[in-house]
């Protein structure tokens, strides 16, 4: 019997675009690797405005959302839940904010919350969490997960303005609709939010981490960095202690020869740090029509997979937390600088878990 899946596309964006494509440019390779043959019901547009009929559309089993924002995005997804759709999402705001209400959502309702493309689009740091590592202890998380501020910050070190690197930037198409959202961290808070509810295994939201942005920071301080072997990137840090958990993200100094300093544009990179797997480091690009549709045909063939053999296990494939712990600021501890000490200067002895039954990391 022909196994057959109906898709809702939300969203004809940059992501939504490139997702369209690909479900019908290889149409056929998705039903070759998981016999299931993907029929693309509608695609709602801000402009249509049909998202809700074609999410109630009986003949609709899975909901891609690329709408972005809360807003809109939050109802179309929960409305989907609701109605025993599963749902991938590219939508970090959306997860670092609601994620682990609407997790409780789908698995109230028997389906899945799928969201690989939601942080570092192409990077496959949701899976490496949630499902390589599932059976280690993650202990640390960071890196340089907007590419926005990298580019505007590399651009700066080149001779650029802060305001002429910026329109580059929004030229390019990698910038937020709102910009501020790049530039005082916001975006970048979702991501690491979003991570550390699976790296913690807890319903972390966005809000309650320390961020600092980098409209503070000028040419002269690019220039300065560079000119004493640094680079100055936003870097986003977490680690979990015997002591409490630490998270914050802010421009910091980094040695020019250290992976978080060499990133470029849009990259972006991730080190996770686990009891048994070591360090890892993750790299490739975080934004972009195609980078986020990679992710997403990713999460749709898994999804596919799991309803094509077991439809009823499919909600194994969503992630589950515990309630919000506790977490404090740390870059305070990060020494500084004399020529630059508005940046703290960054530390990879600080993932060194011979060092967290030192007192220094005592929160309180
Ligand atoms: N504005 C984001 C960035 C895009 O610059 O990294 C991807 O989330």
């Amino acid at each position: 019997m022909q196994l057959t899946a109906g898709i809702a596309l939300l969203g004809h964006g940059t992501v939504g675009e490139a997702v369209a494509q690909r479900l019908e440019q290889d149409a056929e390779t998705i039903e070759r690797r998981t016999g299931v043959r993907c029929v693309l019901r509608g695609i709602a547009t801000r402009r249509s405005g049909d998202a809700r009929a074609l999410i109630d559309d009986p003949r609709v089993d899975i909901v891609i959302e690329a709408v972005g924002g809360t807003t809109d995005a939050a109802e179309y997804v929960e409305r989907a839940l609701d109605r025993g759709r599963h749902v991938i999402t590219a939508n970090k705001d959306l997860i670092a904010t609601q994620g682990p209400r609407l997790i409780a959502l789908a698995a109230s309702r028997g389906v899945c919350l799928r969201y690989e493309a939601a942080a570092c689009s192409a990077i496959p740091v949701v899976r490496t969490l949630h499902e390589a590592l599932a059976g280690d202890h993650i202990y640390a998380v960071a890196g340089v997960l907007n590419g926005t501020t990298t580019a505007i910050l590399s651009a700066m070190e080149r001779g650029a303005e802060y305001d002429a690197a910026l329109a580059d930037v929004q030229r390019a198409g990698y910038a937020e609709a709102d910009p501020s959202n790049d530039i005082e961290s916001v975006d970048a808070a979702h991501k690491l939010a979003l991570l550390l509810q699976l790296a913690f295994e807890s319903a972390i939201i966005s809000p309650r981490l320390r961020r600092s942005g980098i409209s503070a920071t000028t040419r002269e301080d690019a220039e300065r960095a560079l000119s004493l072997g640094y680079r100055i990137r936003l870097v986003a840090g977490a680690l979990r202690t015997p002591h409490g958990a630490f998270a914050e993200i802010a421009p910091v100094l980094v040695r020019q020869e250290h992976a978080f300093a060499k990133t470029s544009g849009v990259e972006n990179v991730v080190r996770i740090d686990a009891r048994d797997a070591g360090t890892l480091w993750l790299s490739g690009l975080g934004a972009g029509g195609a980078a986020s549709a990679s992710p997403i045909l990713g999460d749709l063939i898994t999804l596919l997979h799991a309803i094509a053999q077991h439809p009823e296990h499919g909600t194994a494939l969503t992630p589950r937390f515990e309630p919000a712990i506790e977490i404090v600021p740390f870059f305070h501890r990060l020494s500084r600088h004399d020529a630059l000490p508005q940046y703290p200067v960054w530390n990879d002895a600080l993932f060194d878990e011979r060092n967290f039954r030192h007192e220094h990391y005592a929160t309180t």
